[in-house]
């Protein structure tokens, strides 16, 4: 199998894959079956988290791809209601012991929780570094006064924001504050949960290329220097998510992507978000 190249983003001391499977919905033997063929083709980022109930099986199938731990970046994520400080650390070694890891490379807080202090939680997420649990740390969902709230209560670098982006979001406040700060973001739902493939626009811009609508929606987020995670459950998308390497959009191209965006843009409910911009 030919193994595409991948760039890396780097930021406050880490260095993160551009290009990441996303594994939200992906479970028992075809998550670790596409995290074994994701490996195999060059991938060599996973995204998961507590909440995703697959982490056992992300472990699995890193196992089975033969490729060595040293060279893969494992992000998971403590979810939003595990956020005090004693639950966090013991949600932290369970993550590992279903991974079988002895650490992660980035340790992500889900979702902002308003119920249990901030001060409190990232001081717990540091000390997971400092413990040697996670070799880098990060933040996700995070709002810009929550990004810059984390910043200064932080002891050890964030590296990353996790938040939603795709070309029908605006999010370039957000992505503003964590530069300031020198955070990468990732980009997650980067092809708006499949919608993005379907659109005209992208499509048209992707023939001059080879390209399909997808590949477009991610090569405009990592031409801006995201980290981008799509997920897919087939083999052959696999190939087609990672094949955005090759290519650049002009910057006409870029402001017309720029242009579809809208502020009912956003794909993932809120429910559970903060009120706190
Ligand atoms: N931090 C957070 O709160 C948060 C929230 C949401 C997501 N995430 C992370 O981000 C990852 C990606 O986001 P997402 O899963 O919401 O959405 P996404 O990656 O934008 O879209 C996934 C959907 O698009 C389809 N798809 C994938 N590649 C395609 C292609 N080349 N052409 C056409 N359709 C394609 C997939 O279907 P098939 O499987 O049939 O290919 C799937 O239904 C998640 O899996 C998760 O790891 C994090």
């Amino acid at each position: 199998m030919t193994q595409a190249a991948v760039d890396v983003v780097e930021a406050n001391g880490a260095r993160i894959p551009a290009l990441g499977l996303g594994t939200w919905e992906l479970r028992g033997r075809t998550c670790a079956r596409i995290v074994q063929q994701a490996l195999r083709l060059g991938y060599r980022h996973i995204d998961t988290a507590e909440m995703y109930d697959n982490e056992r099986e992300v472990g699995e199938g890193l196992r089975e791809s033969g490729v060595k731990r040293e060279q893969v970046f494992i992000t998971t994520k403590i979810w939003q209601s595990h956020l005090a400080p004693r639950q966090l650390e013991r949600s932290t070694k369970e993550s590992l012991v279903r991974l079988r890891l002895s650490d992660v490379n980035l340790l992500l807080i889900h979702w902002p929780n308003p119920q249990i202090p901030l001060a409190e939680t990232i001081g717990a997420l540091c000390k997971m570094k400092t413990d040697g649990y996670a070799r880098h740390i990060g933040i996700s969902n995070f709002t810009v006064p929550l990004v810059e709230q984390a910043v200064q209560l932080a002891t050890e670098p964030l590296v990353t924001n996790q938040i939603e982006c795709h070309p029908y979001l605006d999010q370039s406040k957000v992505v503003a504050a964590c530069r300031q700060h020198g955070l990468a973001v990732t980009a997650y739902s980067p092809i708006a949960r499949g919608r993005a493939a379907g659109d005209k626009v992208l499509s048209t811009i992707g023939s001059q290329y080879g390209k399909t609508a997808g590949q477009i929606s991610l090569r405009y987020l990592v031409q801006q220097g995201a980290v981008v995670i799509p997920r897919t459950a087939r083999v052959e998308r696999l190939s087609e998510n990672i094949d955005i390497f090759d290519f650049a959009l002009s910057e006409t191209e870029m402001e017309e992507i720029r242009q579809l965006a809208r502020p009912s843009g956003r794909v993932v409910d809120w429910g559970g978000a903060p009120e706190w911009d």
